[in-house]
């Protein structure tokens, strides 16, 4: 039912004028959202579609009116932009128009001019035609399904590490502080990997004893132990076809290393108290988030495990260095855990703002938490600032890291598809059919994007 409503973006780094601007737009039975600085603009833009763009002209010092509207141009091409000018910032306002924004309303606002001028242009939003599907979107879309959200750079470029190593057979290994994502990541691996239709296994080897854990990894024989009272498979054998990820492999005892090197090596396997040994067929995914390096130098991790599993190895990045994905994920979590709940409420500008600033050592894992929390403690309809855990609250004043990231920290939306592509021709020795199978579009489009970006798609 919203779907078809007119969608506005509302940017400014006030949260009273996003507010005042939202009331007044909602009114007209428009749905409106809001963003406080560049960086939530376009997470906002890369995820949705609006048909106008109302934008502060200060949004921050890098970027005058002109280059916004430019960047507006190129990732929301279908957008009409309407811009705010503030105290001195007129002349700036009659060049954008110039240029090709629809028009600029200044401060103070008079409401009426406002909304006849915002009504104006969602009319020629509306003649303007539909744009093509972007490719990116559809990258993110995929990995979504994988459970993993987030538009920034690092994660895109996460993406695709991911699509290029899920084709080998190799070792990953992925590393990345506590709560960033690993084991998602290595479900990605393998739900993109030829290994799908087979078994993922995931193994906690710092949950159990090291006694255990050698008899759940490799199975034992009957009578081996006290208990074992008839023949089990071990999990490597479970996973037949399949992934097996270690999570935790640095909490695994100097026994159990020698145990798991010859498993890589030797693509066999041994039930403990047996005489013969398994063959298995099994990728291995290990993740930590200890150094491995200096565990090795300290004498507590084999070096040559080590060598073995980092073949390939994928570091995913701690959220407080892709800040911009935070309202993304945010919002991930609210509707997850309002479908859960049966509450209905939302984020307050201020409240995202608190999410925005706070450190997040506990990386993606604490803020679904924090989310939940607030849903849980909210009294309204409306998540504010009280509502998030305590610790959140506390944010100092002045920060500037809230207003530090810009869009000068992005490559276009637009290069990333190029250099997306590039690397999906490459991965598939340019075979135009693999390609686009791979992209999931068909040949005509890749076709388009690959003059768009003026690829030879016949050289090898
Ligand atoms: N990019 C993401 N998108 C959506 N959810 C995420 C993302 N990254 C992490 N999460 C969620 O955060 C939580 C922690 O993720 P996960 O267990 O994969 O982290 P981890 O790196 O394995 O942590 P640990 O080192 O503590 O084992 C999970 O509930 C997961 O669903
Ligand atoms: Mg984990």
């Amino acid at each position: 039912m919203t779907n078809n409503k007119k969608h506005i973006l509302v940017i400014d780094d006030d949260a009273a004028t996003c507010d005042f601007l939202r009331e007044l737009f909602e009114e007209e039975g428009w749905r409106v959202s809001a963003a406080l600085n560049t960086a939530m603009a376009l997470a906002a833009v890369q995820t949705e579609q609006f048909h106008l763009i109302v934008s502060d002209i200060n949004l921050n010092e890098q970027w005058n009116g002109i280059e916004l509207l430019k960047h507006f141009r190129q990732i929301a091409p279908q957008a009409q932009v309407i811009l705010i000018s503030g105290f001195g910032t007129l002349e700036t306002a009659i060049e954008a128009v110039r240029e090709g924004a629809f028009d600029f309303i200044s401060k103070p606002f008079n409401v009426q001019e406002v909304v006849a001028t915002a009504r104006r242009a969602l009319q020629l939003a509306e003649e303007a035609t539909p744009p093509e599907p972007e490719t990116l979107k559809e990258l993110s879309a995929r990995y979504a399904s994988s459970g993993l959200v987030g538009h920034s750079r690092q994660m895109i470029e996460l993406y695709m590490e991911i699509a290029r190593v899920a084709a080998y057979r190799s070792t990953v290994l992925i590393i990345g502080e506590s709560g960033t994502g690993k084991e998602l990541v290595a479900r990605a691996i393998h739900q993109h990997s030829p290994r799908v239709a087979h078994p993922f296994i995931a193994v906690n080897c710092g949950a159990l004893t090291e006694t255990l854990l050698e008899a759940e990894l490799f199975g034992h024989v009957r009578g081996s132990f006290t208990g074992a009272i008839s023949d089990k498979k071990g999990l490597f054998e479970e996973a037949e076809g399949g992934t097996i990820f270690l999570d935790e492999i640095g909490e695994t005892s100097a026994a159990l290393q020698v145990k798991l090197l010859r498993a890589l090596q030797e693509s066999e396997i041994r039930r403990v108290g047996a005489t013969k040994a398994t063959k298995i067929d099994v990728r291995v995914i290990a993740a930590t988030n200890r150094n491995l390096e200096q565990e090795v130098k300290a004498g507590r991790f084999r070096e040559d495990l080590y060598y073995r599993l980092s073949v390939i190895t994928l570091l995913v990045p701690p959220l407080r260095e892709r800040r911009e994905d935070i309202p993304l994920l945010a919002h991930h979590f609210l509707r997850r855990t309002c479908a859960e709940t049966g509450k209905q409420v939302t984020l307050s500008e201020q409240a995202l703002k608190a999410l925005y600033d706070y450190d997040w050592s506990g990386n993606v894992r604490e803020l679904e938490n924090s989310i939940e929390h607030a849903v849980l403690h909210s009294r309204g309809q409306v998540i504010t600032e009280a509502d998030l855990p305590v610790r959140l609250r506390k944010r100092k004043e002045g920060d500037s890291s809230w207003q530090a990231r810009t869009f000068a920290d992005l490559p276009s939306l637009e290069e990333m598809e190029r250099r997306y592509l590039l690397h999906v021709l490459e991965s598939v020795n340019g075979n135009r059919t693999r390609a686009a199978e791979v992209l999931q579009i068909d040949r005509r489009t890749l076709y388009r994007m690959a003059e768009r970006f003026k690829i030879n798609l016949d050289g090898e």
